[in-house]
């Protein structure tokens, strides 16, 4: 816990996303392995940048090899893993870029705190950060159907502990701002049902 620090204050979240001509906001995917959330969201960032917009994705695998190389998936991990990507994401969005997380993040009180971070009054009383929660949701059994890593079968196996929907839970969001099925419906109308809601919430500009 670092003490002796102070708050700088800079330009409001407001002003800085009148500069950009853009808001920045999270959109948080969350769903079993294999559920299609980092090909939904790679599709959507895609979107979002031929319109011009400055948009970045923070994904599971990948930011394991990096900033979080030295978590694994006890619970405890998974909340650090969390706790840690909800911070990036804010900051990518307090830089009004549009923040993609695709993080299974299965527990629903990791995924409050995420939102809360976002949503609660910050430091020096700035604009609130809109934070979408997008449940990318499919059977375990197709997940597992699907497995294109191999990991429920070897989960299945007992070669992999705590595997999310085998041997470790998954909690389902409960009021989540987006509801998707990938077992019914294609890539694009993901992405559209996802860009129809940022339109009528008059998020993009
Ligand atoms: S989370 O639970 O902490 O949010 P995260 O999204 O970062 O998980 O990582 C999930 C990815 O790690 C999966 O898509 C899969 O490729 C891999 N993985 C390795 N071990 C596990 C496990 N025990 N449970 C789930 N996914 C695992």
């Amino acid at each position: 816990m670092a003490t002796n620090i102070t708050w700088h204050p800079s330009l409001s979240r407001h002003e800085r996303n009148e500069l950009r001509k853009q808001r920045g906001f999270t959109i948080w995917f969350t769903g079993l392995s294999a559920s299609g959330k980092s090909t939904v969201a790679t599709a959507l960032e895609q979107h979002l940048l031929h319109l011009n917009l400055a948009a970045y994705r923070l994904d599971g695998d990948n930011v394991r090899f990096g900033l979080n190389k030295d978590l694994g998936f006890s619970e405890k991990d998974r909340n650090e893993n969390i706790r840690r990507i909800a911070e990036v994401a804010k900051l990518f969005a307090d830089s009004s870029t549009i923040a993609l997380t695709s993080f299974i993040s299965p527990y629903i009180a990791d995924r409050k705190i995420a939102r809360d971070l976002h949503t609660s009054a910050s430091q020096g009383g700035d604009d609130a950060i809109p934070f979408i929660e997008v449940f990318v949701d499919i059977p375990v059994e197709v997940a597992e159907k699907r497995d294109p890593k191999g990991l429920y079968k070897k989960a299945r196996a007992g070669e992999i502990p705590n595997f999310t929907g085998i041997s470790a839970p998954y909690e389902k969001p409960e009021n989540p701002e987006i509801h998707i099925k990938t077992d019914e419906l294609s890539i694009e109308e993901c992405v559209v049902r996802i860009v129809e809601y940022l339109q009528a919430q008059k998020l993009l500009p």
